[in-house]
């Protein structure tokens, strides 16, 4: 089919591509054409340990079709790892279209269990360690009037998970990383989005039935990042997908109330309550300023 989705000449980045969905966007996307940079520290799933097998496993299933692939074993949260990584990408192919930012690890404990090296180990991996590929191919990308970066974040993040505290908070720093890159990006055509998903993998063998595990193939969510990565691709969105559905989350904000600016009270906040979370006339906003557009509307009797 001529509209087919395809990436023949372009290069891409998949971190965390060793196992797990990574390896089926990095499989994918190698199938369609492009030159897969497969990144995998291949630690366990609470980033303890390390080995370049996991990627090279990949690299190999790759070239076993005809695809052309190479494996990088950095961690993301390394910057001279992160600096090679990007590095050895143009030194092999001469550019960097596509990053898929997957990378992640789990240290789930309920907040009184909590140590501080668990919040950090999950903040490094998720949070820094989207940020530092995102910085080192972030140049490359706008030089070249063209990119395309999906970041992973989880509904753990968007809607609370028991448990989860470090890994909510870091899934939702990558999404307001994304909103300001969303417009940093926009005049030289470089797009980010965020994909959200849930699939059986081995980090979440443990928490689910079986029954459910196997509606979960990871093999469901790569379309949704193939899109978020193809030429056609929207910016600012987050796709949330898994067990074959697709679908938009948003933050919306409701219309509120204008309660005057003399005279305000903690009393009257908590008597407009049901006018301050009245659903009609909620809005998205693609931008912090909207928002701000809203206030003064509103202030003006608007
Ligand atoms: P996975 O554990 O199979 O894959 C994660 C991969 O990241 C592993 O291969 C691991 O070696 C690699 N990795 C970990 N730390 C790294 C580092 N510092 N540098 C380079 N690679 C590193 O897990 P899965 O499920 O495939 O997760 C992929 C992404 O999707 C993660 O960001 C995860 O948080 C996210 N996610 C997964 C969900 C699910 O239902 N499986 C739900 C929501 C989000």
């Amino acid at each position: 089919m001529a509209d087919d989705i395809r990436f023949d000449g372009q290069v891409a980045i998949v971190t965390g591509a060793g196992g797990g969905l990574g390896r089926q966007h990095a499989l994918e996307l190698a199938r369609r054409g492009a030159k897969v940079v497969v990144n995998d520290l291949g630690g366990s799933v609470d980033g303890s340990g390390g080995s370049s097998d996991a990627a090279k496993a990949v690299v190999a299933e790759i070239e076993a079709f005809g695809g052309q692939a190479i494996a990088h074993g950095a961690s993301v949260t390394d910057d001279a790892g992160v600096a090679d990584l990007v590095k050895t990408t143009i030194d092999t192919w001469g550019r960097i279209d596509i990053l898929v930012a997957n990378a992640g690890i789990l240290r789930d404990k309920t907040l009184s269990k909590m140590e501080l090296a668990d919040f950090e180990a999950v903040m490094q991996v998720h949070v820094f360690g989207t940020f530092k590929p995102i910085k080192a191919v972030w140049d490359i990308m706008k030089a070249q009037n063209y990119g395309r970066i999906v970041v992973t974040t989880s509904s753990s993040g968007m809607y609370g998970n028991f448990g989860q505290s470090n890994y909510g908070a870091a899934k939702m720093a990558v999404l307001g990383l994304m909103n300001t890159l969303k417009l940093e990006g926009a005049k030289n055509n470089v797009k980010i989005n965020a994909i959200s998903p849930v699939a059986a993998t081995r980090m979440t063998e443990g928490l689910m039935p079986p029954e459910i595990l196997a509606k979960l193939n990871p093999e469901y969510v790569t379309p949704g990042v193939v899109y978020l990565v193809s030429e056609d691709a929207p910016t600012g969105a987050i796709l949330t997908a898994g067990a074959g559905v697709f679908a938009l989350a948003r933050i919306f904000e409701t219309e509120g109330v204008y309660l005057g600016e003399g005279g305000l009270s903690a009393e009257e906040v908590r008597d407009s309550w049901e006018k301050i979370t009245a659903e009609p006339g909620q809005q998205a906003y693609f931008n912090g300023g909207e928002q701000g557009q809203k206030f003064f509307r509103k202030l003006a009797g608007g």
